[in-house]
């Protein structure tokens, strides 16, 4: 069933797990995503971001997509539908469509303006029973060509971010959108644990594809309860179906025509990627 993440991600914060955040791009992933957590048995959140939102026809449809992917599938693990990164104007649009779960990221702002407008979304949200993910400090990635680093979340700032009531909090320490650069340093554990030793709030580690399994589970060891999982799904996709398209299964060829076929290994290379990631979180089974 759909429910809010607040306990779920309460729960792995005190167990010492995380449960995965993976991202949404259509019908194949909505049922990879959900067909790997019913596989394993563990709870899962689907999050859509506004672009990929967009792309596929709007929040409602979004929401629509997963609800009735589950009913067809009888997926009967808990799903938390999320938005992933909005704005503003996204995270009031997610509330009101019914999303259980919306990310507003002020990371951007002046940090007073993410902390006021943070508190009027976890108003709304909580109005409705829907949980807030709020970010403090930014997770880096690229921008005109060029990979950041990222702005190293404040303590002062976590805390005070922390004190809203947001059910759960993105910080950044060292984390990267996207592939990571072979120079990378690696996460800031010494932050994370400052973080955390003040903060109760369960933590969110965003760009979690390519960070080394040990480094995840460092991380998850020291607060981290939601890891947030895109690249790699897309890249598990685009190489398994680029490979079928290499064994020769053209465009001549009705394995190479036929939707069906031709987004099947793709399909599957997601499901497994993510239930590869479900064990690395260490999710305990339901
Ligand atoms: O919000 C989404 C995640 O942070 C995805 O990051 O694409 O690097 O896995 P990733
Ligand atoms: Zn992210």
């Amino acid at each position: 069933s759909l429910i809010n993440g607040t306990e779920t991600f309460a729960a792995a914060r005190k167990g010492h797990y995380a449960v995965g955040a993976f991202n949404t791009n259509n019908l194949e992933w909505t049922r990879a995503i959900l067909g790997a957590a019913q596989e394993k048995n563990v709870p899962v959140l689907i999050q859509t971001s506004m672009g990929a939102a967009k792309y596929m026809g709007g929040y409602e449809l979004c929401l629509h997509l997963v609800q009735d992917t589950m009913k067809s599938m009888n997926i009967t693990v808990p799903v938390i539908m999320h938005l992933d990164h909005g704005n503003y104007e996204a995270a009031k649009e997610c509330i009101e469509v019914g999303y259980n779960s919306v990310m507003f990221d002020g990371h951007d702002l002046p940090f007073d303006e993410n902390l006021e407008k943070t508190k009027e979304i976890v108003k709304l949200a909580h109005a409705k029973g829907i949980s807030v993910e709020a970010e403090v400090g930014s997770i880096g990635g690229e921008e005109d060509g060029i990979i950041g680093e990222g702005e190293l979340a404040s303590v002062e700032e976590a805390k005070t971010l922390a004190a809203t009531g947001v059910d759960y909090l993105a910080c950044g320490i060292g984390n990267i959108h996207g592939l990571y650069p072979d120079n990378w340093k690696g996460l800031n554990f010494d932050r994370l644990q400052e973080i955390a030793a003040e903060v109760e709030t369960p933590l969110v580690l965003h760009g979690g594809s390519g960070i080394p399994k040990e480094q995840i589970q460092k991380a998850i060891s020291l607060g981290i309860a939601k890891v947030n999982v895109n690249t790699e799904c897309q890249v598990a996709f685009a190489k398994a179906t680029r490979k079928y398209i290499e064994e020769g299964h053209d465009q001549n060829d009705e394995k190479g025509f036929d939707p069906r076929k031709l987004l099947a290994p793709g399909a599957k290379a997601i499901k497994d990627t993510v239930e590869s990631r479900i064990e690395w979180f260490g999710t305990p089974s339901l």
